[in-house]
């Protein structure tokens, strides 16, 4: 279970979280649960979550070990300041910094370098979902980005289903829209990468999940896990759904 704060509370307000979100974590939960702040505030999550099962993430990654690459943040950085997750390709990163598949790929591979997993977004937008062209954007995704892994990076990666008229709306794909998507990942993953790799990797859904609807879409056997956007900010609603898996 994933919680993305996207560009949500400062320092304080992330201390403040983990405050309440610890205690709440109790020793029956078996999911793991990666919570990816700004990135500002990773040193101090890392430390607040010390004692505990969370796992701390960046949002997003360079691909350049070092370099002359203003504002960004290496892999290896990341590492340093105690995140082992990192998202990449998220679609707002795609939409608002025009990151393109290709690039995905760079910074999928870079944080494997980096011993961080990736959680490698993908998922199509509003007019494609209405034009029943949702897989054949998933294809494209796919093969243009992390189909061009090798099988052993391949196997440290986890995916996350993203489609974008879900995201901040309020309207969550069905578990079986969502189920049927996974499917296609799914399926692309074993023509690429074989029967194991396909069954082996975990596929995430995100998109206005809440605690009324996780359970419907936990119930999918396709789906894995979810990578929670808005709902993830408050502790008393994150352990809802962290409870749920
Ligand atoms: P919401 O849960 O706010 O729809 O965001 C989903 C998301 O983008 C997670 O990465």
């Amino acid at each position: 279970m994933a919680a993305n704060w996207k560009m949500y509370k400062n320092a304080q307000e992330t201390s403040a979280f983990f405050e309440q979100f610890t205690p709440l974590m109790s020793d029956g939960i078996h999911c793991e649960v990666v919570i990816f702040p700004a990135s500002i505030s990773i040193p101090g999550a890392v430390q607040a979550a010390e004692e505990s099962a969370i796992r701390i993430g960046g949002q997003n990654i360079f691909w350049a070990r070092e370099g002359a690459y203003t504002g960004e943040i290496s892999g290896e950085m990341l590492r340093a300041a105690g995140a082992t997750w990192v998202l990449v390709g998220h679609s707002e990163r795609r939409e608002y910094f025009h990151e393109t598949d290709s690039g995905v790929l760079k910074k999928t591979q870079a944080a494997i370098e980096a011993h961080l997993t990736p959680i490698v977004c993908m998922g199509e937008r509003l007019e494609d979902h209405k034009n029943g062209r949702a897989e054949e954007v998933l294809i494209r995704q796919f093969a243009g980005g992390i189909a061009g892994l090798t099988e052993e990076q391949f196997a440290d990666i986890a995916i996350a289903y993203e489609p974008v008229w879900a995201i901040g709306t309020g309207q969550t794909a069905t578990p079986e829209i969502a189920a049927k998507a996974h499917r296609c990942i799914r399926s692309e993953t074993e023509k690429r990468f074989g029967r194991e790799a396909a069954e082996q990797v975990r596929i995430l859904y995100g998109g206005s999940v809440k605690p009324d609807n996780i359970v419907g879409l936990m119930h999918e056997q396709e789906i894995d896990g979810a990578l929670v956007g808005g709902a993830s900010l408050d502790p008393q609603t994150f352990i809802k759904i962290v409870n749920a898996a």
